[in-house]
């Protein structure tokens, strides 16, 4: 075989056979296709599109491009979650536990946060002592004694998808959804669960800023999981305005502890809550999303899922004390509350503009090799939709240095409009994919 006759095929618009793009994926990974050819390779598909087969072949060689993780020991249906991104998007952190909580087994690898989305294992890491990094053996164990565990991804799980996200950033291939369908799930195939729930972010605050290219982004998913074997469910919900009310690290801890508490309702404990029944339904622990609901609803009510992140904190290392008092977790010295100049509705018109935003005081990173700050970032008091009095609070800055709070401020006051008309509201979920 030739690369450059499979870059000309490609870019002829004729599908490739699932050894030609075995072929190019392990010559990539080895080094002997250069990126230049690679990239030409990106772009014929950013045009070209490909097919479910030819999809499903470039996923399964990337998954098995490296390490993979094996979680057959561990008893139970392992249903995997993976979020496309948002901002004040913090489900997993709620999820794990509870789900865990309902008895299935959760053996959750997660990523760290890049640009304008966070990532859970960032943070954790804002509770004290908490051990992200577990050997392979203490993750699989700690599931099967507390039927969770959160942890960054060790090993060389999809050295394909790194080597080839890298370069797809750089030449203008990344918002190709089979490239993107692909990159997602050779990772969830690669981590070893028996079935996957997707939330495929669309609007403002998402990498997919319109809807009906996240439902093909998701269509392509659940395609990709059939002829996988994988049960595949994806959820396209709203990103047009933040999740929940909290964008930082320590802030979104707070947040989840909060809702676990049963304390906090609103979209993200209704996205967790439809999520959480799909997963439910998945791992066979119910049949219908009303009963899933009402389960999940009960263990936030009788504390289990609380006392089961706590369990959690406590087997990673982690300081328990912050499950009692949230004022344990890492604060930021400063604040800034951010008041109403007149009344009128409220409308967030730019969610991507406050993680941006968060990013900037320090929440985030502009590059991977950054050091970000846990305690700062930002706490809605008002959702889009609200009518709001002058003078009322908008949101609270939490920062520790006043370098950037200027900036910070004026893409605010861009992105947070009060108006003098009604705004309507989106709904949560746009369309839920099972087949
Ligand atoms: N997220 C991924 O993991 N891969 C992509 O290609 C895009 C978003
Ligand atoms: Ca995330």
């Amino acid at each position: 075989m030739r690369t450059v006759e499979l870059i000309i095929k490609k870019r002829q618009g004729i599908s490739l056979e699932s050894q030609e793009i075995e072929y190019l994926v392990q010559g990539y990974v080895n080094g002997d296709i250069p990126d230049y050819q690679m990239s030409a390779f990106c772009m014929a598909v950013f045009f070209r599109g490909m097919t479910v087969a030819e999809t499903t072949a470039l996923t399964k060689s990337m998954a098995f491009s490296g390490d993979t993780i094996d979680l057959s020991d561990i008893p139970g249906i392992k249903v995997d979650k993976h979020s496309t991104g948002g901002v004040a998007d913090t489900t997993t952190l709620i999820l794990a536990p509870l789900i865990a909580a309902a008895g299935v087994p959760v053996a959750k690898m997660s990523g760290r946060g890049l640009g304008h989305t966070g990532g859970t294992i960032d943070k954790l890491e804002s509770i004290e002592g908490f051990q992200t990094s577990l050997t392979r053996g203490e993750f699989i164990s700690q599931v099967k004694k507390i039927k969770l565990a959160v942890a960054g991804q060790s090993g060389n799980i999809v050295p394909a998808d790194k080597k080839l996200y890298a370069l797809r950033d750089v030449t203008g291939t990344v918002e190709s959804i089979p490239l993107i369908a692909s990159s997602i799930m050779s990772k969830k195939i690669a981590a070893g669960a028996d079935a996957i729930i997707l939330d495929v972010k669309a609007g403002s605050g998402a990498f997919m800023k319109n809807i009906d290219e996240a439902k093909k982004l998701a269509q392509a998913m659940v395609a990709i999981g059939k002829k996988a074997d994988r049960k595949v469910v994806a959820v396209v919900s709203d990103m047009n305005e933040p999740l929940g009310t909290a964008i930082g690290n320590t802030l979104e801890v707070e947040e989840a502890i909060s809702v676990l508490r049963g304390e906090t309702t609103g979209r993200l404990l209704d996205l967790c809550l439809i999520l959480g029944a799909q997963m439910l339904i998945l791992a066979g622990k119910a049949k219908e999303p009303e009963e899933a609901k009402a389960i999940l609803l009960g263990l936030i009510q009788s504390g289990k899922a609380l006392d089961k992140f706590a369990e959690m904190v406590r087997c990673q290392g982690g300081n328990p004390l912050v499950l009692k008092d949230t004022g344990q977790l890492m604060q930021a010295t400063n604040r800034f509350e951010m008041k109403a100049e007149q009344e009128g509705y409220l409308l967030i018109n730019n969610a991507e503009a406050l993680g941006y935003a968060a990013m900037l005081l320090g929440a985030g990173r502009q590059t991977k090799e950054m050091v970000i700050d846990l305690s700062v970032g930002l706490k809605l008091h008002a959702r889009t939709g609200d009518r709001i009095k002058k003078g009322q609070p908008l949101l609270t800055i939490f920062y520790n240095k006043d370098e950037k709070l200027f900036e910070v401020r004026k893409i605010l006051k861009e992105a947070i409009i009060v108006g003098n008309k009604p705004v309507d509201i989106n709904p949560l979920i746009y369309e839920i994919i099972n087949k």
